[in-house]
């Protein structure tokens, strides 16, 4: 290989700049999909196996044809594709407590991707969210290391289970219906500051190694293909160039095999203006252990900069080399070399029911219960399906984009509910209660309106708008506008439980007291189905909070087994319930177990009497 075609791998562009000369006279590795970055609007799975294939048939043309390898953000689901199946996010998945979902979820997602000749995601997130005021809270799974070790199941899910006797450290992908996964953001990217996104990270090395290293170990072993760094620093060492992270620590000691991804114009961050050098972000990063930049702009400057650094010697060939080697590494073990081209014969799975289906089971295990009833004795949910009338309200309620989240169609997700196809939280209500029952939808209902109708009880569905990355930070961590006003205006009137639609806890603890039912549904996804199973009863509630939910945010950070730990929910609290099929059955065979004690008692009495004459 020339040092140009060595380079040339080491380059991730974004769709948007490439095509088939460009792929074919620099070749250039990697191409991506950010977030929001599609062929078209609402491109179906063949434009999008067209698309790839194009950039594709460039990348074979160049001298050594060696293959690029696509990958995109499928973080929950393949969520930048129109009709894909969007599952919870991971903020959810935590509380389902379920490695098995999470390696069922991977697989399905791996189905979906492939479906559109994609072969590489970058998920899953793996940080370790310690203040819910960071805007990527809702990618983390928890605030507890070993529930994200856990959860890294979904890695077996999305590459396949690595075959025993595989050795350690290695990239493992399992054939054209699995694709390479990216652990991200190595490593501390839940542990910034105030949770201010892309921010320091100040915590001492047996804490950096305890609480945001652990699912790391955990990845390599399952042999996930890729790491992709993270845009915070360590103690105020940038971790774009932090060698002894990235090299000695992931690379030497952890004896990770695949490759390291820059994050998007990561390199860029890692001098900022006015003091920005391009060029000495270049030979930071690379020198640092960084394989595969993600450029993804300006990839000519960055290709003519890291020759220049080459051939004056700063950069030695050695490390140059080590990063083609890895990232050839990862496109052979995947079998891209002898199935270079994507075809369409997985297009079906794209959004199948079967998918769909496999997420309403996630929603209904990641929903947590956090209030049932005014008193324990009175509960409110399951609610019944037949009753004359029962209001819904709330911002949320019909909102496909809000129950989805970021991250979802767009960068920084939707509004409404056209964008993509799902399951809205008022249509579920609609299909699940009885015809004779009527459903009336207020977004923002008046107290008048309320009470001038004899609803028999109303589910409120509030909470968050969608956002993404920095967008997403807040110090206040509020419902959006309109949510205290329905709260207020209906649960001081008519029974009531809250469903909130959020990325992390948010203040609620105001409007706790006036509230009859309260669930923690997170950030659902396009199956609202899984909302109304377990509002009705059809399942049971069993998620545990993988987060401590915070009374004020004056507390924040506030984790278990903090000193200072004084939450409203606490860490792993969630209320059960018993589905109405197990109730019933249940009360049936208690009413058996009581007729057959009274029958034995007869027959014995009546025995003893006849006895004794
Ligand atoms: C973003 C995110 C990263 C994502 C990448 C590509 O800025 O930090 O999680 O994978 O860019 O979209």
């Amino acid at each position: 290989m020339t040092l140009e075609e060595k380079i040339g791998q080491m380059v991730q562009i974004d769709r948007s700049v490439a095509n088939a000369k460009v792929m074919k006279t620099s070749f250039i590795g990697s191409v991506l999909s950010g977030g929001g970055s599609e062929p078209l609007p609402k491109a179906t799975a063949e434009d999008w196996v067209n698309m790839i294939n194009e950039f594709q048939k460039g990348a074979l043309e160049s001298r050594l044809g060696i293959p690029m390898i696509y990958g995109i953000d499928a973080v929950h689901g393949h969520n930048n594709v129109y009709n894909a199946t969007i599952f919870p996010h991971n903020v959810g998945l935590g509380c389902t407590r379920d490695p098995d979902l999470a390696q069922r979820i991977g697989a399905a997602t791996a189905l979906e991707v492939r479906a559109t000749g994609i072969p590489y995601v970058f998920a899953p997130c793996i940080a370790v969210c310690r203040d819910p005021r960071w805007g990527r809270c809702y990618e983390s799974y928890s605030e507890d290391a070993k529930i994200v070790q856990e959860m890294t199941e979904i890695i077996s899910g999305l590459q396949g289970s690595i075959p025993p006797n595989s050795r350690k450290g290695f990239p493992y992908v399992g054939g054209k219906t699995k694709v390479a996964a990216c652990a991200k953001h190595f490593v501390g990217d839940g542990g910034t500051a105030k949770g201010v996104n892309e921010n320091n990270t100040l915590i001492d090395w047996h804490g950096l190694l305890s609480i945001h290293m652990p699912a790391y170990s955990d990845s390599i072993i399952k042999g996930v293909s890729t790491v992709m760094v993270s845009y915070s620093s360590w103690n105020g060492a940038k971790m774009h160039a932090n060698r002894d992270l990235v090299t000695v620590f992931l690379k030497n000691t952890l004896k990770f095999k695949g490759f390291v991804i820059s994050d998007w114009q990561g390199i860029d961050r890692i001098t900022a203006p006015p003091d920005s050098n391009y060029t000495y972000s270049v030979q930071a990063s690379i020198e640092a252990g960084v394989d595969m930049v993600m450029v993804p702009y300006k990839y000519d400057e960055f290709i003519q900069d890291l020759t220049l650094l080459v051939k004056s010697n700063v950069i030695p060939m050695e490390r140059i080399d080590d990063a083609v080697e890895r990232i050839l590494l990862v496109k052979f073990t995947m079998g891209l070399f002898e199935n270079p081209l994507a075809d369409t014969s997985l297009v079906n799975e794209l959004g199948s029911q079967e998918h769909r289906d496999l997420a309403r089971e996630a929603v209904r295990k990641s929903l947590v219960l956090l209030k049932n009833g005014k008193n324990e004795s009175t509960p409110l949910l399951p609610l019944s399906k037949k009753v004359p009338k029962i209001l819904v309200a709330g911002s949320h309620a019909d909102n496909l984009g809000y129950q989805c989240g970021g991250w979802t169609i767009k960068w920084q997700g939707f509004s409404g509910n056209s964008d993509t196809r799902g399951t809205t939280i008022l249509s579920a209500i609609k299909s699940t209660v009885d015809p004779s029952t009527e459903v009336v939808f207020r977004d923002n209902p008046d107290n008048e309106f309320v009470k001038s109708n004899n609803f028999e009880y109303a589910v409120v569905v509030v909470g968050e708008p969608p956002y993404a990355e920095t967008a997403g930070d807040s110090t206040a961590l509020t419902m959006m506008e309109s949510g205290p006003n329905v709260i207020n205006n209906v649960c001081g009137t008519v029974k009531c439980v809250v469903v909130i639609i959020s990325g992390r806890p948010i203040v609620i603890e105001p409007y706790v007291s006036t509230i009859d039912a309260l669930v923690a549904a997170w950030l659902p996804g396009t199956e609202g189905q899984g909302v109304t199973d377990v509002l009705f009863g059809d399942y049971g509630f069993t998620g545990k909070l993988a987060r401590t939910w915070f009374k004020s945010v004056d507390q924040l950070p506030m984790n278990v087994g903090d000193p200072h730990y004084d939450p409203l929910y606490p860490f792993g609290f969630g209320l059960t319930t018993e589905s109405v099929k197990d109730l019933v059955a249940r009360s049936t065979s208690a009413a058996i177990g009581v007729r057959a004690c009274i029958f034995t008692i007869m027959v014995t009495l009546f025995i003893s009497l006849y006895l004794t004459g």
